[in-house]
Order: structure tokens, then C-alpha cells, then sequence
């Protein structure tokens, strides 16, 4: 398929989960480059802090992405408020569950499920008209590189981003043709705050791992930090990708699952001296999810 080039640089954007990591690297690269933001989140403080960070023209709304009806009053709301068209819808808010399937709490995953994919669905469904009729515009939709591949105690995470991939490709078939588009991102791991948010059992039935463990562990193996995701979402969106990927570990990933779709994990497992530490980790973890 062609690529089409687009600028956003300038538009009106809307970001979900702006109040920390990826999203508020976003707002703050678009503000940067003219863009009118409106940012979302259901937390406050960190909303309030992405807003003192950036200069240009913003709207700021407390926004819990599971409310379908919140997110078609907010759609509405932004667009009163846009001084220029809607350049991309960036439905980025994501929650991580870290857990075996055997153990883990189907509470925690509908959670996930909740957040991951009806939170990106919610939010497309009260944009996507208003894209339509401009004709113009981009969904931009985050996956990660687990929805490309999926590992040990990721099943809930795995599921959610698999959706978002199925659901935003589907999407982008039916819009061939008009001025919209709809791109998934697949940021390979960011050095964010999603470790310190994310529910996981400790003790016995867990993964092995306190917080403070799993965050070290994280911090260890993610490779990219968010401004930097931020450019590379920026720089395809406006490149007319259909899909992006962040990262080495991403492109990485991306080759294991076309060259071995069943087995890309144990292939990653056993090309530990390259992927290093990463890889070690994942194994521990494989281990432990095969010891229960
Ligand atoms: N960090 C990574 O390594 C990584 C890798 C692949 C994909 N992702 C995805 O990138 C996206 C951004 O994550 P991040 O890494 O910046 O994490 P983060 O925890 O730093 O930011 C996520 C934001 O989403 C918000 N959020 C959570 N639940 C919400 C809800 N119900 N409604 C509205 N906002 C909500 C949080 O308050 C937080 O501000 C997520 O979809 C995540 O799954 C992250």
C-alpha cells in the first residue's frame, strides 16, 4: 500500500494517558510543534503537571477511557474547542497486568481488558466521526510489541494489544480510500511509569518478584525513553506508516514472530547472549510461569 505523507505539526491532537510516559512526551513534543492539545487522564496531578509543561493552546480534562459516554462528551468538547481540524486521535491510556493464568486475579485482567482495549474502542467510536466528516485525520491506536508477540505471564497485556492491533487494522481497511487513516504503534519496552501502575501478585502465586524487583528488572531491559517514542510516533505518524514500531527490541520481536509465530519466545530465550539481560530476565520469568 502507498504511503501518503500527512502533517499533524500544527493541528489540533488528542492524547489519552498524557499524564505520565508516553503520552505526556507526546503532548509535549506536538505543543512544541504548534499543535493545540487536549490531554486526558484519570489522574489529576500528573495531568496538571503534563499542562504546566507545555506553551501552546491545551484542554485538560479528567477522563476515565472505560466511560463511553465520557469519551463522546469530551469528543464533543474538543470539538468546540479546536482551533484547527483534529490532526490525530491518539488513544494511548494503558494499564499492565503481570500474571500466570493459572493465578492471576480475572478481576486484574477485566481491568486490563477494560482499559487497554475498550478504552481505544470507546475512544475511536466518539472521534471517528468527527475525523469522517473533515476528512481527514488519524486514529492512532498503541498495541505494544506484545501484541505482535506474546511471553510468559502477559496473557491479559497480550490479549489487549493483539485487540488493539485486530481492531485498528480492521479499521484502517474500511477507511481506504477517505482522508482518514488508522496506525497502530508498537512500542517495544519505555522507560515510563507503567511497572509502578501495573497489578501483579506477590508471594507464592506471583511472579516471583516484589515491585520494586519488577521495576528494576524493567528499567534494566527498556531501551527507548518516552521523548524519544514520542518522535518516532510523531515522525511516522506524518510519514504515513500504517503501523510503527519503537525500539530495537520492537523490530526484533517483529522478525522473531513472522520467522517462528509458535516459537518466538524460545527463540528469543535462546539468542540470550544477544538480547543480553533481557533476555534472561523473560527466561526467569518463563521458568517460574512453567514451575507453577
Ligand atoms: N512502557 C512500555 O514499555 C510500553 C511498551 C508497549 C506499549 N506500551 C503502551 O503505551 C501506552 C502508554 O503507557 P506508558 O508506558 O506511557 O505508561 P504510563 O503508566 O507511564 O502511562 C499510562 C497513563 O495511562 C493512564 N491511565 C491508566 N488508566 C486509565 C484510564 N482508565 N483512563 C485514562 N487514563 C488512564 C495512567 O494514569 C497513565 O498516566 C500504554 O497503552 C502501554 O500499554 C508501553
Amino acid at each position: 500500500m502507498s504511503k501518503s505523507k500527512r502533517t499533524i505539526s500544527g493541528r489540533t491532537v488528542v492524547i489519552t494517558g498524557a499524564a505520565s510516559g508516553i503520552g505526556r512526551a507526546l503532548a509535549q513534543r506536538l505543543s512544541a510543534h504548534g499543535c493545540a492539545v487536549a490531554i486526558a487522564d484519570v489522574d489529576e496531578n500528573g495531568l496538571k503537571e503534563t499542562d504546566a509543561s507545555l506553551n501552546g493552546n491545551t484542554l485538560v480534562r479528567v477522563l476515565d477511557v472505560r466511560d463511553a459516554e465520557a469519551q463522546r462528551d469530551f469528543a464533543a468538547e474538543v470539538r468546540e474547542w479546536a482551533p484547527t481540524p483534529i490532526g490525530a486521535v491518539f488513544n494511548n491510556a494503558g494499564v499492565a497486568v503481570a500474571a500466570t493464568v493459572l493465578h492471576g486475579a480475572p478481576e486484574d485482567d477485566t481491568w486490563l481488558w477494560d482499559i487497554n482495549f475498550h478504552g481505544v474502542v470507546n475512544g475511536t467510536r466518539a472521534f471517528l466521526p468527527i475525523l469522517v466528516e473533515q476528512d481527514e485525520g488519524v486514529i492512532v491506536n498503541t498495541s505494544s510489541v506484545y501484541g505482535l508477540l506474546a511471553v510468559p505471564v502477559q496473557s491479559a497485556y497480550s490479549a489487549s494489544k493483539f485487540a488493539v492491533r485486530g481492531f485498528t487494522d480492521s479499521l484502517r481497511h474500511e477507511l481506504r480510500g477517505t482522508g482518514v487513516a488508522a496506525i497502530t504503534v508498537h512500542p517495544g519496552g519505555i522507560r515510563t511509569n507503567i511497572v509502578h501502575n501495573a497489578r501483579f501478585r506477590e508471594g507464592s502465586d506471583g511472579i516471583g518478584m516484589d515491585r520494586e524487583q519488577m521495576a528494576q528488572n524493567f528499567a534494566a531491559v527498556a531501551m527507548t525513553e518516552p521523548a524519544k517514542a514520542a518522535e518516532k510516533i510523531h515522525r511516522g505518524v506524518e510519514k504515513g506508516k500504517a503501523r510503527i514500531l519503537i525500539g530495537p527490541d520492537a523490530y526484533l520481536l517483529d522478525t522473531v514472530a513472522r520467522v517462528a509465530p509458535a516459537n518466538g519466545f524460545e527463540w528469543i530465550s535462546k539468542f540470550g547472549n544477544v538480547l543480553g539481560k533481557a533476555s534472561g530476565k523473560l527466561s526467569q520469568v518463563r521458568n517460574r510461569a512453567h514451575a507453577d
